[in-house]
């Protein structure tokens, strides 16, 4: 039996298909009783999907003027194979990335994915906070279990970042983002989203790679604490409109899929290269702050490896794995 959520998830894409739909059809469709039908379009309305039920007719979805966002919305949105199939839904978590590893140290599949509402302990990079109110944005996480070296994990940041950036595109018009390294994706040059990758591995191999990803979707400018007011945005902001979440994570879902498998059979170059075409900060003034030293420089862009080359005003050039860069005026 699979789980209720799948079932109520493939009874709203029947009914999206518009007019009556009799419980009969529903259960011969689902291969269920007629019961458990009754039951599933119960526990939908409870949910908020407004279904009209008419004796001999049968059940019928009126559109909802607030878009909905919950397991079965965006299973019900899904075009993918694997990422995004097996949802874990969380109204609150502490973090989805600590319940993803949890999820994935108990076998949990991979492209799997924790979705919560609200974070009570949100991560961002570096040990700082990510801001996780209630009802506005997106925090993901995924399973992924590739067959690579350890020592290459982080190229999976640069195929979530592409992903994220491509999708924020395709909601908000080509060129509409920009991607800062090594993998925030920026509005107006504000940022937008992030992706934590956190890896649980051999020495040799990778057992599996979380991708935490939080997306600024619907949070207005008020509700940004102090610190970010001037640094940070949402697709709201940006647009002028609320994005429909679900329909964002299904279309992010499917992104990461595609670039995932492109990579794995790929491997580095093609992302690098679709990553590239996100960046806007070749050519200008840089500091990347690092564990143990800060590099100013003229950004001179990425090597195959993903790292980032700087010229310093004394003419060499210096490779950085990993920091926070900011744009210098
Ligand atoms: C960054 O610092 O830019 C990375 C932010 C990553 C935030 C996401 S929200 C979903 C997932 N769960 C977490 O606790 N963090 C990541």
């Amino acid at each position: 039996m699979q789980e209720a959520y799948k079932a109520e998830a493939e009874i709203i894409k029947v009914l999206r298909n518009g007019g009556f739909i009799s419980g009969e059809g529903i259960s011969v469709f689902l291969g269920v009783s007629r019961t458990a039908v009754w039951k599933h379009i119960k526990s939908l309305r409870l949910m908020g999907y407004h279904i009209d039920a008419a004796p001999s007719k049968g059940y019928c979805l009126r559109p909802s003027s607030t878009p909905l966002f919950n397991a079965v919305e965006l299973t019900s949105l899904l075009s993918t194979e694997f990422v995004g199939r097996d949802i874990t839904w969380h109204e609150t978590a502490d973090s989805t990335n600590l319940r993803a590893k949890e999820a994935a140290r108990n076998n949990g599949p991979e492209g799997a994915a924790i979705v919560a509402d609200s974070q009570t302990l949100g991560k961002g990079r570096m040990g700082r906070r990510w801001v996780s109110p209630a009802g506005v944005n997106l925090y993901t996480s995924l399973i992924l279990r590739p067959s690579i070296a350890p020592s290459n994990a982080h190229h999976l940041t640069f195929v979530s970042a592409v992903a994220l950036a491509a999708t924020a595109d395709e909601f908000l018009g080509k060129g509409a983002s920009s991607l800062k390294w090594p993998n925030d994706m920026l509005l107006d040059s504000r940022k937008t989203a992030g992706i934590l990758l956190e890896m649980d591995s051999e020495l040799d191999r990778v057992n599996f790679v979380i991708v935490g990803i939080g997306v600024n979707v619907n949070m207005k400018a008020r509700m940004f604490p102090a610190e970010l007011k001037t640094t940070a945005t949402s697709l709201l902001e940006k647009c002028g409109k609320e994005v429909d979440r679900a329909a964002f994570a299904a279309r992010l879902y499917l992104n990461i899929e595609i670039w995932y498998k492109k990579y794995l059979n790929e491997g580095f170059v093609p992302i690098i290269a679709a990553w590239r075409g996100f960046f806007r900060s070749e050519g200008k003034p840089v500091k990347v702050v690092c564990a143990d030293r800060v590099v100013s420089g003229v950004c001179l862009g990425l090597d195959e490896h993903g790292a980032l080359l700087v010229r310093s005003a004394s003419g060499d050039t210096q490779r950085v794995v990993s920091g926070d860069m900011s744009e210098r005026s």
